[in-house]
């Protein structure tokens, strides 16, 4: 008989590969145990998506109560699921007005795909701009506008009549006109390494979304949901967008998503032609229910307004450090910029003898991610911070031997 090991690289299709996969058989808060006993400490949290932990007990609870009432009905839109207009409400009472109506869906590329379908219905228009070094996801559309031409080329043609812009760049602004119908951003870039907008960068933007009647589409897939210090990323900067895209965090450990937008633009969707988009799954109840705990989380144990002074705690005792050259902080996600990437690679090697669970980032091979659930204490960073100092001082000496 195989081991479920096996069974991993027998029968899956993956992305990549994995030389040593690690099977893992229960969660909690921010550990992770195999089926060995060993214990890992998660700083990464799915790729920001445990922001209140593995397994929060409201949100297992949560998820438990819903599961006996109904699980799936209907596809999307057809029947009125508690879980679903309550998060609907919810998150429209978080938002600034004219983000009042919620599309939901399953997932964060999915989120993508109806914000671009709903800025062209809603513009008549088919350019579409997006940025250097964004990651938006794995479908067609997300592709068409990720700003990576490796990960690109193999799938073209992709959607025509795209832009791709440098981020903060003000001159590049210039390319949006009359003919766009979205500007696709993050409020601050995840995968290119934390980049943070330069002061006034989103304000001209949004200008300019104005001057021209392109719809300004912000991915907050994941910097959203507390990560950065705010609720929303896009509150750092006070920049509102036509249209938000969420997802990740925002299932509290459930697959979900959503687009957000005004009620009148919504509309385009629901008419001429109807059906504008259709998702079986989009909006689960479960799910919905997960997020609706979670969210209550994030607020009641004012998780969101200590994730900057626990990311200060990583920032502080990682700056200086022999090696790092640079650390973007934004709330309790960190980008540590090491001065050479063989350094990075010896570093990750590290990271997992020692049982740290650290990521790097898609588009930028000298930085590592450091983005734990925010539930985490400040004794599991101190004990964090000295696994990873530890592991730097030993990647340092394997790296100038
Ligand atoms: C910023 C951003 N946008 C979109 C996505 C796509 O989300 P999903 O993997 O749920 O399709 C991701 C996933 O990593 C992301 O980081």
């Amino acid at each position: 008989m195989l081991t479920n090991r096996q069974l991993f690289s027998r029968y899956m299709g993956l992305p990549s590969v994995i030389s040593d996969p690690v099977e893992i058989i229960r969660a909690e808060g921010i550990y992770l145990y195999d089926d060995a006993g060993n214990k890992y400490i998660d700083l990464v949290s799915g790729v920001s998506v445990s922001n209140v932990g593995h397994a929060h007990p409201s949100v297992v609870e949560a998820v438990r109560k819903q599961i006996d009432q109904y699980m799936h009905l209907m596809v999307y839109g057809k029947f009125v699921q508690s879980p679903q207009v309550k998060l609907a409400e919810r998150l429209a009472k978080l938002l600034p007005g004219k983000l009042s109506s919620v599309y939901f869906v399953n997932s964060g590329s999915e989120a993508i795909e109806g914000a671009i379908k709903l800025s062209r219905r809603v513009t008549g228009r088919t350019e579409m701009a997006g940025f250097a070094h964004a990651y938006h996801g794995g479908s067609l559309g997300a592709l068409s506008l990720l700003g990576d031409e490796h990960l690109k080329n193999a799938f073209r043609p992709l959607i025509p009549d795209t832009r791709m812009l440098p981020y903060n760049s003000f001159e590049a602004l210039e390319q949006i006109s009359e003919r766009t119908a979205c500007v696709l951003i993050e409020p601050i870039q995840a995968e290119a390494g934390i980049i943070l907008p330069k002061p006034g960068f989103l304000e001209a933007v949004r200008r300019k979304c104005e001057e021209t009647g392109a719809m300004l589409i912000f991915d907050e897939i994941q910097m959203g949901m507390g990560r950065t210090g705010k609720m929303f990323a896009f509150e750092h900067s006070g920049v509102v967008p036509d249209i938000l895209c969420l997802a990740k965090a925002f299932g509290g450990g459930m697959p979900l998503g959503a687009f957000v937008s005004s009620p009148e633009h919504m509309s385009k969707l629901t008419f001429e032609p109807e059906l504008g988009h259709i998702t079986t799954f989009g909006g689960h109840p479960v799910c919905c229910a997960a997020s609706l705990a979670a969210i209550d989380v994030l607020f009641d144990s004012k998780l969101i307004e200590d994730a900057d002074r626990k990311g200060k705690m990583f920032a502080d005792g990682l700056i200086n450090k022999p090696g790092v050259k640079e650390i973007r902080q934004a709330g309790l996600m960190l980008g540590v910029e090491l001065c050479d990437d063989g350094l990075t690679a010896s570093l990750m090697k590290e990271f997992s003898l020692n049982r740290l669970i650290v990521d790097q980032f898609l588009f930028n091979p000298a930085a590592f991610r450091i983005a734990p659930p925010l539930t985490i204490t400040d004794d599991e960073i101190r004990k964090s911070l000295e696994l990873i100092i530890h592991c730097i001082t030993i990647a340092n000496n394997h790296t100038t031997i």
